[in-house]
């Protein structure tokens, strides 16, 4: 089988994770012992900003990042319903309730009307996502924020290497948020990271991750314990050096199966607005026209024949039980049509060109 995702771990980070084993430290209480730092300091290097505040999970980064973000306890927080369930969760989590808004049906990614036309009295804040890692059109986001006095947090969590404007995404928003799951186009096994080029929210958001501390056993602020080991951060120094050359394969990965499914008008392909650069964690196809039953079928198919296709997300967020019965019922009629017609292909850099080829004939065969 070709899996969707796969990490791509060698002797580097194999030795540089025994090194910290051997020599210690393994952690540091207060959040930031010698690997963390340098890590950060390159985070921070790659997506040109001054910050980047390393946790365990980008989950915790998206929570604590809309906590520091000022989202209190009632407040309304507009967000995607097509994104993964933790977008929502960290809302909730920070007290926030969950405003779903529709997508642009081009990008899959939040549309700026939408979020106008959902802006109360009780809005704090914007959560983008850059989904598939195709950076949000941020500037018009960046427009109505600033004219509402709204915090952006952006969800980044998929978009390593992505850019938007010449910076890297998550650039343009108050905070962004970055997961190093095992599946992301970088990973420290679990992980996260909030990037941020304000130096006030900087400093709340290292005391979060920490019990709230500057100093221990003196808690400021209600704080977490978000913080990455050194273990973690070892990985993350040597998998973000490697980021470059990986973001290149996907690249050259999603532009051999673009080659070949152009010769199909059954399916939309992934679409590259100008200005932007995708990250291609995930190449996603949609059917033009077809049913659920038909895409969940070929997705089906393609699995047996040895290609990991899968559907990202065949339920979106405000239909899933546990948001429907807290938040509301909401139409979201892009949101919905994309959940039933969008499949995703293997890109990752372990996909050989001969694995491209395989792919995109197949599935040109099964259509
Ligand atoms: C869009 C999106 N947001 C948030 C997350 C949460 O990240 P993590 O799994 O590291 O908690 C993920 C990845 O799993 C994601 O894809």
């Amino acid at each position: 089988m070709i899996p969707i995702n796969l990490p791509k771990i060698g002797e580097e980070e194999v030795e540089a994770v025994v090194k910290v084993l051997r020599d210690g430290p393994l952690t540091n209480a207060l959040g930031a012992g010698p690997m963390v730092t340098e890590f950060e300091k390159k985070f921070a290097a790659f997506a040109n900003v001054k910050h980047a505040v390393a946790v365990n999970t980008g989950t915790a980064a998206l929570h604590m990042a809309i906590v520091a973000a000022g989202v209190k306890q009632g407040d309304e927080v507009i967000l995607p319903s097509f994104t993964f369930v933790a977008t929502a969760e960290a809302v909730v989590m920070a007290g926030g309730k969950p405003v779903f808004v529709d997508i642009d049906p081009e990008t899959y990614t939040i549309s700026p009307v939408a979020i106008e036309k959902a802006i109360t009295r009780k809005t704090t804040a914007i959560v983008p996502v850059d989904l598939y890692g195709l950076p949000v059109d941020i500037k018009p986001i960046r427009e109505i924020a600033a004219e509402h006095g709204l915090a952006i947090v952006e969800d980044a969590a998929q978009a390593h290497g992505a850019t938007y404007g010449g910076k890297s995404a998550g650039a343009f928003a108050d905070a962004a948020c970055w997961s190093l799951y095992a599946s992301k186009n970088i990973t420290t096994g679990e992980g996260g990271v909030v990037t941020t080029d304000d130096d006030e929210l900087a400093e709340k958001l290292r005391m979060l991750r920490t019990h709230g501390e500057k100093a221990k056993y003196s808690s400021l602020m209600l704080g977490y314990n978000y913080r990455m080991s050194e273990i973690q951060a070892a990985i993350g120094v040597v998998q973000l050096g490697k980021l470059p050359s990986f973001a290149a394969k996907r690249r050259e990965n999603a532009q051999r199966l673009t080659e070949s499914l152009r010769k199909t008008e059954k399916l939309q392909l992934p679409h590259e607005p100008k200005g932007c650069r995708h990250s291609w964690y995930l190449y996603t196809v949609r059917f033009k026209n077809s049913t659920e039953d038909e895409r969940n079928k070929v997705v089906a198919e393609l699995k047996n024949k040895g290609i990991g296709a899968e559907v990202y997300y065949a339920n979106p967020v405000h239909l899933m039980p546990f948001y429907r019965d807290s938040f509301g019922k909401r139409e979201l009629p892009e949101t919905e049509k994309a959940a039933k017609q969008v499949f995703s292909l293997p890109v990752h850099p372990g996909v050989t060109e001969e694995q491209a080829d395989y792919i995109a004939a197949t599935l040109l065969q099964l259509l």
